[in-house]
């Protein structure tokens, strides 16, 4: 553990925009698929060490609905990266007791990923020492609009009162019903966006951005991103002074 790190107060849940594979090619004039893959390296990289620091939670934006509009050759690049990451690394998945979860429109996704995909979820399904979600053919707002109409379902076949809508019903539809909201969102690339990732669950995250592209973010700039996220004032709504009474009395956990 790196000494500069509290584990005590490391994030449950972090989920990743993995921004910056185009970007970090081009600076050594190579194709875009060439950053993908070494984009890949980064993924393994941070999953260890998430693994390593007992972070129960890691969930990834491999590929979004929007991603799509990209030209065809990069977008079948990706699928392609996607299942031999799938099928390469399944062993020392297994070995590390992680499972694997799938957040996304499982409908679009190319037969040969999707098959990869649903073996490796069925075959760690029993793991719990670190769940890793990939957002796959994921958008936030597709993601909210299904969790309506499958509530909606359960009003029409008299399963539910539409009295009882709350935001905790809702989160039940969504693809995340099984995670809790993520403490930490890191982005990658420099950009001051959300691109439709998890727009519902990251209401009370603290975002971490970083103009280091996700090539080139290994360990240390991930540990980087521990260290400011512990360095900041998680307040939950509360008033400062609210915080520093529940902090002397119980420690972090009595604010949540
Ligand atoms: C954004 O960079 C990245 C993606 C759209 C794909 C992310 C995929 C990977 C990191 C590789 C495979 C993933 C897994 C889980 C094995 P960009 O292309 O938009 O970069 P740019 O903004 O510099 O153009």
């Amino acid at each position: 553990m790196n000494p500069q790190l509290d584990p005590e107060r490391l994030p449950r849940h972090i989920a990743i925009i993995m921004d910056g594979n185009g970007r970090w090619a081009r600076e050594r004039n190579r194709s875009r698929i060439f950053g993908h893959r070494e984009g890949s390296n980064s993924v393994r990289d941070i999953v260890s060490c998430c693994r390593r620091l007992g972070i129960p939670y890691l969930t990834l934006y491999a590929f979004s609905k929007e991603n799509w509009q990209r030209p065809d050759r990069e977008v079948k690049a990706l699928w392609q990266l996607l299942k031999r990451f799938l099928k390469s690394q399944l062993p020392e998945i297994i070995e590390k007791e992680i499972r694997l979860c799938h957040l996304g429109d499982p409908e679009g996704i190319p037969e040969e990923v999707a098959k990869q995909l649903q073996a490796a979820i069925a075959k760690t399904s029993r793991y719990d020492k670190l769940t890793l979600s990939l957002a796959i053919n994921y958008g936030g707002r597709q993601e909210i609009a299904r969790a309506a109409r499958r509530f909606a379902v359960d009003v029409q076949q008299g399963k539910c009162d539409p009295q009882e809508f709350s935001s905790e019903r809702l989160s039940e539809y969504l693809f995340t019903a099984e995670l809790p909201d993520p403490d930490l969102m890191i982005r990658t690339g420099g950009e001051f966006r959300v691109s439709n990732f998890l727009l519902w669950q990251l209401a009370y995250a603290e975002l971490y951005i970083t103009k280091v592209l996700w090539p080139d973010f290994r360990e240390p700039h991930f540990i980087e991103a521990l260290c400011e996220y512990q360095q900041r004032e998680l307040r939950f709504g509360k008033t400062s002074e609210q915080v520093r009474q529940a902090k002397s009395r119980t420690g972090w956990a009595g604010l949540i």
